[in-house]
């Protein structure tokens, strides 16, 4: 069971520092928890978190360890900062800066190489749910994956994300188990989950653990979801 807190473009070095060392304090229930900080603030989360089991996860990498790429970060620079993994095609990435399968693929493939866990991303959109698409949409981002020990999936209905708009625990476990039957690795929900729903959608069989965005940026909030989903920790 893996709870992580993706805290997209939301704090910088200080606070990220703050929160972290808050976070070493708090009380986590005994899951596995990760938080993921923008670049700016690995390092100071990196440091503040030395010496426990919390996981620092950067938000993407790029597939080349260096060269003509501004704006982008290597799997070799988050390693050399102490990173232990990194999420992979959120999409708010596929969304607003072209992210494609083939690009979320070369850079699942070039993290895990370098040694990184990967939390990679998948999800329809409403229209595609509504439309009867769901799972040909699952399977097309699935498709580019390879098993990995290392690796894990995040299953995000596009519509649930940041709308307070959860995916019932039924049609999160069904996504879930389509997605283990072409693919066989653990499988995160993310969209909206809270410390009131966290522990209903933990219970169902195909769910693995969490990607929590807006719920994850309080210290309270982030570590009620980690209590509530430790029943269910295996
Ligand atoms: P949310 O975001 O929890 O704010 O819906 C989840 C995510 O985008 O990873």
């Amino acid at each position: 069971m893996l709870i992580a807190g993706n805290w997209k473009m939301y704090k910088g070095p200080r606070e990220a520092g703050a929160f972290c060392r808050a976070l070493r304090e708090a009380d986590l229930g005994g899951v596995d928890v990760a938080v993921c900080p923008p670049y700016v603030s690995l390092a100071d989360a990196v440091q503040a978190l030395a010496g426990t089991d919390i996981g620092v996860y950067a938000q993407s990498c790029h597939w080349e360890s260096e060269g003509p790429f501004t704006g982008e970060i290597s799997a070799p620079m988050l390693r050399e900062l102490g990173v232990y993994g990194t999420i992979v095609g959120h999409s708010e990435r596929r969304q607003h800066f072209g992210e494609t399968d083939e690009t979320v693929a070369r850079r699942v493939d070039a993290a895990l190489e370098h040694g990184l866990y990967v939390i990679a991303c998948v999800g329809e959109t409403e229209a595609e749910r509504e439309a009867g698409e769901t799972e040909a949409v699952l399977g097309r981002q699935v498709s580019v994956l390879d098993e990995d020990d290392n690796l894990v999936v995040a299953y995000e209905p596009v519509w649930a994300i940041g709308t307070g708009k959860t995916a019932t625990p039924a049609i999160a476990q069904d996504a879930h188990a389509f997605i283990k039957s072409l693919l066989d690795v653990p499988v995160l929900y993310g969209g909206s989950v809270k410390p009131e729903n966290a522990g209903e959608l933990c219970s169902q069989h195909d769910i693995d653990g969490a990607l929590v965005g807006g719920a994850s940026l309080d210290l309270e909030s982030f570590a009620a979801i980690c209590r509530a989903a430790f029943p269910y920790h295996s």
